[in-house]
């Protein structure tokens, strides 16, 4: 989002508190964050989404192949120093990570390239996104708000989803991890490589860990509640961790306007590169409070699609970022 649009935000938000623009009159990225304010309440210094979270640095070793399909520096051979953040879904930061809640996990990186700018990778745990839309995606917030364990039959909640299949079917094809090391974490929306000859290639990320490790809903929920959190260091003091960052290849057709519809299982797969996570940052808590990751910080050579969800993104994450930085 330009500074402009988050200005506009910010803006906005002054004029609401003061009873002068009603809600749905606000733009879209701030009624989304004001919704997960609903439903996950208001937690200071903390992000209105994915709050729980772990920095970790490593580097990103880019492939042959990847070079082939886009011109950025990213991918133009040599090791690109990263910072990561993985995390638990909700705003709420004491959440336990073996919570149903706590998915889909979250794995945000920045790639920081040789001229000194970042480019960022915002993922998660869901192989495709429940809703298509920025204005659906508030509507499942607030239903969800709307349905307190006492709520009478069928919530708010249950009527949402039997109108939107593709809710009950993303959050079915998620479960909680044994570590945030042996999870498989997707990018849903497309992007666009260009190559050095200007050829353009929609794709979607696949960042694949060495094994995936899922753990029964039973068990995960008798875990320690910061189970992931803190096996993360144990596990980087035994060697680093490894991800294969993988590009799958839209063909024509397949759209890449809607994170809902997964592209087929056949679409070609394109190895970009290898992520290697090293260490811990030495004081997570407040390393994250600094981070801004943007699924919208593209390099030249990597391209936004049509999906209308990455502005929205960019919007929402950016007005996260403005009322948690004091
Ligand atoms: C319209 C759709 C979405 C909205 C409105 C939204 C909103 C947000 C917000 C407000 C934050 C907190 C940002 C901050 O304070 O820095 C956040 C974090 C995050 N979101 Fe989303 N999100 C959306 C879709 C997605 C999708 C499709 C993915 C994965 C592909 C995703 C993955 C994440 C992750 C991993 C984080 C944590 C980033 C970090 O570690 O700083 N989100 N989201």
């Amino acid at each position: 989002m330009t500074k402009h649009k988050l200005l506009i935000a910010v803006i906005s938000f002054g004029l609401t508190w003061a009873g002068i623009i009603k809600a749905e009159d606000q733009p879209i990225e701030q009624q989304l964050v004001d919704a997960m304010n609903k439903v996950f309440g208001v937690h200071p210094g903390f992000r209105a989404n994915h709050a729980k979270g772990i920095v970790t640095e490593g580097n990103f070793k880019p492939s042959p192949e990847a070079g082939g399909l886009s011109r950025a520096a990213l991918f133009n051979g040599s090791p690109i120093p990263v910072t990561v953040r993985f995390s638990d879904s909700t705003g709420i930061p004491s959440i336990p990570d073996g919570s149903a809640k706590a998915n889909p996990h979250g794995m945000a990186i920045k790639f920081h390239l040789p001229d000194g700018a970042d480019t960022d990778m915002v993922i998660n745990s869901f192989k495709f996104f429940p809703v298509a839309t920025g204005e659906d995606f508030r509507d499942f917030l607030l239903a969800l708000a709307e349905s307190p364990a006492d709520a009478p039959k069928p919530t708010k909640f249950e009527q949402f989803a039997a109108s939107h299949p593709s809710v009950p079917a993303a959050f079915a094809a998620v479960s909680t991890p044994d570590s945030f090391a042996d999870e498989e974490y997707y990018g849903i929306d497309a992007f666009v490589f260009v190559s050095a000859t200007g050829a353009r290639q929609a794709v979607r990320y696949q960042m694949m860990p060495e094994r995936v490790v899922h753990l029964a809903a039973a068990d995960a929920a008798k875990q320690l509640p910061n189970f992931l959190i803190d096996e993360l260091p144990e596990r980087l003091k035994r060697g680093p961790v490894t991800f294969h960052l993988r590009a799958q290849l839209a063909t024509a057709g397949d759209s890449t306007k809607d994170p809902t519809i997964p592209w087929p299982n056949d679409r070609k797969l394109v190895e970009l590169g290898v992520l290697t996570i090293d260490k811990v940052v030495p004081d997570s808590a407040e390393a994250e409070k600094k981070l801004l990751f943007l699924p919208g910080a593209l390099t030249e050579g990597i391209e936004k699609s049509n999906d209308p969800l990455i502005d929205i993104r960019d919007g929402a994450y950016a007005l996260s970022f403005s009322r948690r930085s004091p």
